[in-house]
């Protein structure tokens, strides 16, 4: 069997010698494509393997045609909207995610943008304090819940919202309060950390309407994907609202006005670093590589994403 380890954006070291470790261990061999820069070498990658693993790489039809002994594509991370998963489907190709094995990283990363916001993007001036204030958190799944006890523990009072979760119970074991929509938690909250996925229900969904419900102050932290919020609307927002800031980890398609109007009001990391800690590498690695071995050893499918 022969895996693929293909990241535009590679994994820390340490994290490829556990994969090649699990991988061999399992008499596997391990090839290695990193810092692509042209699809065409993904598709020359992928031509004889029957296994891949990816992070926010894409697996379009064109990748999926290219590779004909491929039976197996697993994101290590959460987020798969970067692969076509009717088109793996349509050839039998199984698609698997990591949940929860980056999700602290990338918890620890929204809080840390909130009082970067907060204090002006460390430069001189007065800033405020995140204690005190109100968390919105939008989508209640492993980062929103981790994003909510880290909120907690600085004094914020915590608020979320999940289409998927009813039970206010869920919500009260962990001190935070359930809101019954998605308005009523912007409408609410002085921060909002976005943790849905990009699908064709959510994509554009965060728009000027849902913003401007938001208290004066306000500041929007996304460390989910840049799809789901509008940002012609954003833009439109932090014109007619000079109180309000934006934050986010994916950069948006339209970064360099959204800076050029607003200032320190706009934060975008350079490229995408929720996930981008030691830990957290290893983890969703690791995970990957041991869900390939569990799969053509024992057919194990639980983290199956398109069953
Ligand atoms: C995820 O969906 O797991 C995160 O967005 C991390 O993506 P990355 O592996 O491309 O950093």
């Amino acid at each position: 069997m022969k895996i693929l380890l293909a990241t535009e954006k590679p994994f820390a070291k340490k994290a490829v010698d556990g994969i090649r470790e699990i991988v061999e261990n399992a008499g596997y061999e391990l090839k290695l494509l990193e810092k692509y820069t042209e699809k065409s070498e993904l598709r020359e990658a992928l031509a004889d393997v029957d296994a891949v693993i990816i992070r926010s790489d894409k697996i379009k039809a064109e990748e999926v045609e290219a590779a004909k002994n491929l039976k197996i594509v697993v994101r290590a991370g959460a987020g798969y909207d970067n692969v076509d998963l009717e088109a793996c489907s349509a050839r039998g190709i199984v698609v698997m995610n990591t949940p929860g094995q980056n999700s602290n990283a990338v918890a620890e990363l929204a809080i840390g943008m909130m009082i970067f916001m907060a204090r002006n993007q460390y430069t001189p001036g007065t800033g405020s304090e995140i204690n005190g204030k109100k968390l919105g958190i939008h989508a209640y799944g492993n980062v929103g819940r981790l994003v909510g006890k880290y909120g907690k523990a600085m004094g914020m009072d915590v608020y979320a919202y999940d289409p998927f979760i009813t039970d206010a119970a869920y919500f009260e074991a962990d001190g935070v309060k359930k809101v019954d929509s998605v308005e009523e938690l912007y409408a609410t909250s002085d921060y909002v950390s976005i943790h849905i996925p990009a699908t064709e229900q959510t994509k554009n969904s965060i728009n000027y309407a849902l913003l401007n419900r938001m208290p004066k102050g306000a500041t929007i932290v996304n460390t989910a994907r840049k799809e789901v919020v509008n940002e012609a609307e954003l833009a439109q927002l932090l014109a007619e609202r000079e109180d309000m800031k934006y934050a986010t980890d994916i950069a948006p398609a339209i970064l360099d006005e959204l800076k050029e109007k607003f200032g320190k009001r706009v934060f975008s990391t350079p490229k995408k670093m929720g996930a981008e800690t030691m830990e957290a590498n290893i983890n969703a690695a690791l995970a990957a590589a041991r869900q390939i071995v569990d799969y053509f050893v024992n057919g194990n499918t639980r983290f199956q994403v398109n069953k």
